[in-house]
């Protein structure tokens, strides 16, 4: 697993913001949508491109563009994580999407999956998962399991927190052979005893839907 942990005073100062149990939905909003994108840009940074020769009004310049075959799969899961596919796409337009649902069995505790919206063959497509808190890891590591079980070649998380019981499981969990990297604004060393990143951000579904 490689993990990028961004070191940037913009994204120190929105996550410092995000963090603020004052600020209100429709600025949390705005603010997991910039911080997204900013994540996305470095995400993104070994996407494949194919070199492109376009005519300037004054001359020939030889640029890249970006390879849209295999078109690269963006997958919020659900609820929060589809509070982070706008600032995404914007970043990413040509990209498919789609949806995983996840949640645990409290009595197993196991992962079940109850929605899932993606092509049954992801061979060689590029996949990033978009999920705003990284916290027990377990249902990232379902995730990317799925995903690589039907062909994808490399799987990015893109979470706006983690915490470091999360990043130690999913070392462990995650099978070495998967092409895996996780993008993350900020780590927390923390989780209490209901799985909340402390001190986090809260529930972030909650606050990205006005439920707080
Ligand atoms: N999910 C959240 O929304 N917040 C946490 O702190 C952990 C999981």
């Amino acid at each position: 697993m490689h993990l990028t942990v961004l070191d940037h005073p913009l994204v120190d100062h929105k996550l410092t913001l995000l963090r603020d149990k004052n600020t209100p939905s429709s600025e949390f909003r705005e603010l997991v949508k910039e911080l997204v994108t900013l994540e996305a840009y470095e995400a993104t940074r070994n996407l494949s491109t194919t070199e492109k020769t376009v005519a300037t009004p004054v001359g020939v310049a030889h640029g890249k563009k970006l390879n849209e075959s295999p078109r690269p799969m963006v997958v919020p899961i659900l609820r929060a994580g589809l509070g982070m596919l706008d600032g995404m796409m914007a970043l990413l337009p040509m990209a498919e999407v789609g949806f995983l649902g996840l949640k645990r069995n409290e009595a197993t505790l196991d992962i079940i999956t109850y929605a899932q919206r993606l092509p049954e063959d992801l061979t060689g497509r590029e996949c990033f998962l978009l999920d705003p808190m990284l916290a027990t890891g377990g249902s990232l590591a379902t995730a990317v399991h799925y995903l690589h079980d039907r062909g994808a070649s490399k799987i990015t998380a893109i979470d706006i927190l983690a915490a470091k019981p999360g990043l130690e499981r999913l070392e462990k969990e995650v099978r070495p052979e998967i092409d895996f990297s996780v993008v993350v604004c900020g780590v927390d060393d923390e989780l209490n005893e209901h799985g909340y990143i402390i001190p986090g951000l809260g529930d972030a579904g909650d606050r990205l839907y006005g439920v707080v």
